[in-house]
């Protein structure tokens, strides 16, 4: 009997020639796992297909909830954007899956596990350190990283051995989806200077075929999570399939990004992101008005570390335990309810409330009904000034600088 191997498997080409290819090589009997991470995808066909390939055994698992609590809400809590600009999809993913893979190798006494990343991204980087930590004694293949064929010889080895050409008309583009956003890599987009054609885009419409009537919109927020779209409760799935259409529809969440990956290349990277932009923008207008302003500056930094460690496939470490202990203590006043407009390709702030705000209107307000002592300002203006006036007269620090001087 052939030892198994569980390989994550998305029916695309390269974990389709994959699955030959770890029998032929290794004499591995494969499992295919495919995980549903809220990729719209046909689950049923992509798994006749393992079998039809030659996998011994192909199973789907259903993990969008699992996904959403466990990852996306969490890093939507910490605000995590990686570079300030990518909410983080796929990188959020891989953990989950690397989970998943290892505990199907563990149900079925599999020694290996396989993945169908090539050596020049991220993605391998996070399965495998994800892998790691979860199980240290599983061996683990990346077929992609050690067959060294191109493109063209995958698809003859695929024709060789009858593996169907994928399932979908061939996209000119490199795409991984879930429930958080949409990355397109590869064609054209390699040239950062020319625009991404608009059929790099499927979740969004153009920002000039978006309605020319803006959308108004409620998000309700309980301690950092969304819970409802105009006053109706959704479990959060169903939340963030909603705004990824109504914010699609006019034409919200696209970004383009030269990103630093952790091997060290920059890459072109195109994003859809319609509900990841909308909550991400929410979120810290609720947090803007609930959070002190300390907190806001140290949760800023922290949202940064937050996001690098995921990018970076640093999942699964006590440096992020850590961090979500206090992300999630961060959020137990930002409660409430933020409006966006939709509109044109962009969202905007419109409106927000909360039963923890700490907005006061006594003390803004340049109306009547003002709250705030005035004349307690001279005092402190004299004592906030002090070392400045010190330091002025001591060390002349009080002009424009070397330019102004030497003129
Ligand atoms: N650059 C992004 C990341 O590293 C997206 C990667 C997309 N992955 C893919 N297999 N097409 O997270």
């Amino acid at each position: 009997m052939s030892d198994k191997v569980v390989l994550a498997y998305s029916g695309g080409l390269d974990t389709s020639v994959a699955v030959r290819w770890l029998k032929e090589e290794y004499n591995l009997d494969v499992i295919a796992l495919t995980i549903d991470v809220g990729n719209e995808r046909d689950f049923a066909a992509v798994q006749q297909k393992a079998l039809k390939v030659g996998a011994v055994k192909a199973l789907v698992k259903e993990a969008k909830e699992l996904f959403v609590n466990h990852f996306i809400f969490p890093a939507l809590q910490a605000n995590a954007l990686y570079e300030g600009q990518y909410p983080l999809a796929t990188a959020l993913s891989r953990p989950l899956m690397a989970k998943l893979l290892v505990d199907v190798a563990m149900e079925e006494g599999a020694s290996t596990v396989a993945h169908g990343c090539t050596g020049k991204g991220n993605d391998q980087v996070r399965f495998e350190v994800g892998v790691n930590a979860l199980a240290p004694g599983l061996k683990i293949i990346a077929p992609a990283r050690e067959w060294g064929m191109t493109r063209e010889q995958t698809i003859d080895y695929a024709q060789r051995y009858g593996i169907p050409l994928p399932i979908t008309a061939a996209s000119p583009y490199s795409i991984d989806e879930n429930l958080w956003g949409r990355s397109i890599e590869c064609g054209v987009l390699e040239d950062p200077w020319v625009e991404p054609p608009e059929d790099a885009f499927t979740w969004t419409k153009s920002p000039s075929q978006a309605p020319s009537k803006p959308d108004y919109i409620e998000i309700g927020f309980d301690r950092g999570i969304p819970m409802t779209i105009d006053g109706q409760g959704l479990d959060g799935v169903s939340l963030i399939q909603r705004l990824n259409e109504l914010a699609g529809k006019h034409g919200i969440g696209r970004i383009d990004h030269i990103e630093n990956r952790l091997v060290g290349i920059k890459s072109r990277e195109i994003y859809e992101a319609p509900a990841a932009t909308v909550l991400l923008q929410a979120h810290q207008a609720l947090e803007a008005m609930t959070l002190a302003k300390e907190q806001l500056r140290f949760k800023q930094r922290v949202a940064q570390e937050y996001a690098d460690l995921i990018y970076n496939g640093l999942w699964f470490t006590a440096l992020h335990q850590d961090l979500a202990i206090y992300i999630q203590s961060s959020q137990r006043f930002v409660t409430g309810t933020v409006r966006l407009k939709l509109f044109k390709g962009s969202s905007s702030i419109v409106g927000r409330k909360s039963p923890k705000s700490l907005y006061s209107h006594g003390l803004a307000t340049y109306d009547k009904g003002d709250q705030f002592d005035q004349s307690a300002s001279a005092g402190f203006i004299h004592i906030w000034g002090l070392p400045v006036r010190t330091q002025a007269q001591v060390q002349g620090t009080g002009s424009l600088g070397e330019k102004e001087e030497s003129k």
